[in-house]
């Protein structure tokens, strides 16, 4: 069982990282392989919209730090996608990201887009922001969750949505901890 996570947070010990951490800790108690992939501290590039990957399905020809976890994204089992709210938005990292799962959706004759990846994968997601109101961002979240996730045949297992990060971190919030673990068990496929 192996468990990748996209952290677009630049801040390695803020609120993101601490959820993912946490789901990542919830499927590593199952026995998970996990990894964490800092989209801001690793040299990661932007699409070049080449639309090779149009003919070469399932292939980015972009060569950066980020090209082998593409790779590793068809052959893992759970993936989650987790970063701030930007300027009332996902924050920019996450859309470099997203942009290259691009090459994953397969355009069809008839219209419309397969997915490249194997079925059977389950994604999460975390979402922070300083606002108080849940569903303040809840576009920008339905809009990771269907580009990034369910568009490429992924079932979702869970999502935390962190508000008043200013006033209430993640780190020191203990039920939301336990819930993103919970969260980490599901994805590995136990609970
Ligand atoms: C440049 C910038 C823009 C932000 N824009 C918003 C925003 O539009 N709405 C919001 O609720 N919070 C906003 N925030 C607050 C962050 O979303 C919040 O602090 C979040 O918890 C940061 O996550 P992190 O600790 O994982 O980095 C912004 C923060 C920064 C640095």
């Amino acid at each position: 069982m192996r468990i990748i996570a996209f952290n677009g947070s630049p801040r390695k010990n803020g609120n993101t990282s601490a959820i993912i951490r946490s789901i990542l800790e919830g499927a590593a108690s199952t026995g998970a392989d996990t990894t964490e992939v800092l989209l801001h501290h690793i040299d990661m590039k932007g699409c070049m919209g080449c639309l090779s990957c149009n003919e070469k399905h399932g292939q980015c020809a972009q060569k950066d730090a980020l090209k082998p976890y593409l790779e590793e994204m068809k052959t893992c089992d759970g993936v989650v996608f987790g970063c701030p709210i930007y300027m009332y938005r996902i924050a920019g990292q996450m859309k470099l990201l997203v942009d290259r799962l691009y090459s994953f959706y397969i355009p069809q004759p008839e219209g419309g887009y397969k997915s490249a990846l194997p079925p059977g994968k389950r994604f999460a997601m975390v979402i922070s922001q300083g606002a108080e109101e849940p569903e303040q961002y809840k576009k920008s979240a339905r809009w990771l969750a269907g580009m990034a996730g369910t568009g490429l045949g992924m079932a979702e297992v869970g999502r935390i949505s962190h508000i008043n990060s200013h006033i209430e971190p993640a780190r020191s919030n203990d039920r939301l901890l336990e819930e993103a673990r919970a969260i980490g068990r599901r994805l590995a496929g136990r609970d």
